[in-house]
């Protein structure tokens, strides 16, 4: 009976929880950096599905290493290791700062299990006064109760009864504010080096080192939350090594798996060592389909020429952006870095983030927003500059619609 079925949009609404309100489309396959509706209509993706599909979609690499693994071996659990989660540990490793990598499925899981271990090295190394957490206004960790606590809008955790206490809130790019709450009570700062949901605002170099010194200062762990700035993103693998600050813990998912659920926690061999058997875990974390996958992602990715590409298509989509604004005027600035940037509406067009999106889609184009004033781009790192100039030739479409009403 399931071949009769009726599978549209109104479906959603019948069946699903209704915590998402996603597009009247519903695209059915994707190549590099093309996607299909039911309908057989073409989208030009400048989304990358939230800045998660690195290589774009049924990248060659990455369909071989899923299909190749599917016949081999699905899942254990972590009663047992696996080899992809160990080829997949040793190459993050030997690529970062880190010694130690626990693997998650999501971004929220990864800062849960960074935030419960920067909880506990605290703890055990200093006492239980220690447990104070600094994240910042506009951030974003996930939506677990504690990562959704733990980021910067009190609207998204509100509601659900008591929240998970000692988190403290900053300015962002504001060192005095940091000055003002830091003390030893503080165990971690938790930043992401590019806002992302917040609205694609780069902190500067100046403030995450600053950041840095007064971590060391009190004692306190430096968290990255890099689950939307790594895995080249940025133009380098993590957006940590653009300031010549290392994090004591980093955070990574989205491009990572290049659509397939993974998240890792990064960190020292020190601190590591307080999550010791039975302290946290996963019954998928590590899982070796995943685990292909993301050994796929960073052996193409982490090349000098995919590095050079990211930051080519940063400057073909700044010289598009500002080509569309000279004849328009809608946006103020693009900011961001690599493959993930954000105009920012001006005063005119404020507040007005999501017109721009659905005129998008309206002419063939996947673009994200970034709260209201921001239209945000998260494609393939590797999307070719023919593809770009296409999507581009549509989103001036899109930007003309919103302008002319
Ligand atoms: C910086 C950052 N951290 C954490 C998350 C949560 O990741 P996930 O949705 O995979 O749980 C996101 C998702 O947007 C993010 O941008």
């Amino acid at each position: 009976m399931t071949g009769q079925l009726q599978v549209n949009r109104a479906l959603f609404d019948e069946v699903m929880v209704p915590n998402y309100a996603p597009a009247g489309i519903i695209p059915v396959s994707g190549k590099g950096s093309r996607v299909w509706d039911q309908q057989g209509r073409e989208y030009v993706d400048f989304a990358g599905g939230i800045a998660v599909s690195s290589l774009g979609h049924c990248h060659p690499a990455l369909v071989n290493a899923l299909t190749q693994q599917a016949s081999k071996l699905w899942h254990l659990s972590n009663v047992m290791t696996n080899e992809p989660a160990l080829r997949l540990a040793k190459k993050l490793v030997d690529a970062t700062f880190a010694d130690k990598v626990y693997f998650a499925n999501s971004g929220a899981e990864a800062n849960e299990a960074a935030f419960k271990l920067a909880r506990r090295y605290a703890l055990e190394k200093f006492g239980a006064d220690k447990d104070q957490i600094i994240s910042f206004s506009k951030s974003f960790h996930g939506r677990t109760f504690f990562t959704v606590t733990v980021g910067g809008q009190a609207a998204y955790s509100d509601g659900f009864g008591p929240k998970p206490g000692a988190v403290l809130h900053a300015e962002f790019n504001n060192l005095d504010s940091v000055k003002a709450l830091i003390s030893d009570k503080t165990c971690a700062v938790v930043l992401e080096p590019i806002q992302g949901e917040g609205g694609i605002i780069p902190g500067t170099a100046e403030f995450i080192r600053g950041v840095r010194e007064l971590c060391d200062k009190h004692n306190a762990l430096l968290v990255m939350d890099e689950v939307q700035t790594g895995v080249g993103r940025t133009g380098k693998l993590y957006a940590y090594m653009h300031y010549g600050v290392t994090p004591d813990i980093l955070t990574t998912a989205k491009s990572l798996g290049g659509g397939f659920p993974i998240g890792a926690m990064l960190t020292t061999n020190d601190i590591a060592s307080h999550l010791k058997v039975g302290t946290h875990g996963s019954t998928y974390g590590g899982n070796p389909l995943a685990c292909a996958v993301a050994e796929a992602v960073i052996d193409t990715i982490n090349t000098p020429d995919v590095m050079q590409q990211v930051l080519d298509n940063e400057q073909l989509f700044r010289a598009e952006l500002e080509r569309i604004n000279a004849k328009y005027q809608v946006f103020s600035e693009v900011r961001g870095q690599g493959m993930l940037l954000g105009a920012v509406l001006n005063d005119t067009y404020k507040g007005r983030s999501r017109e721009f999106f659905l005129a998008a889609a309206d002419h063939g184009l996947m673009a994200l927003v970034a709260g209201t004033d921001v239209v945000r781009f998260a494609p393939s790192l590797v999307i070719t500059a023919d593809d770009i100039h296409q999507g581009m030739q549509r989103f001036e479409q899109a930007v003309k619609q919103v302008v002319n009403g």
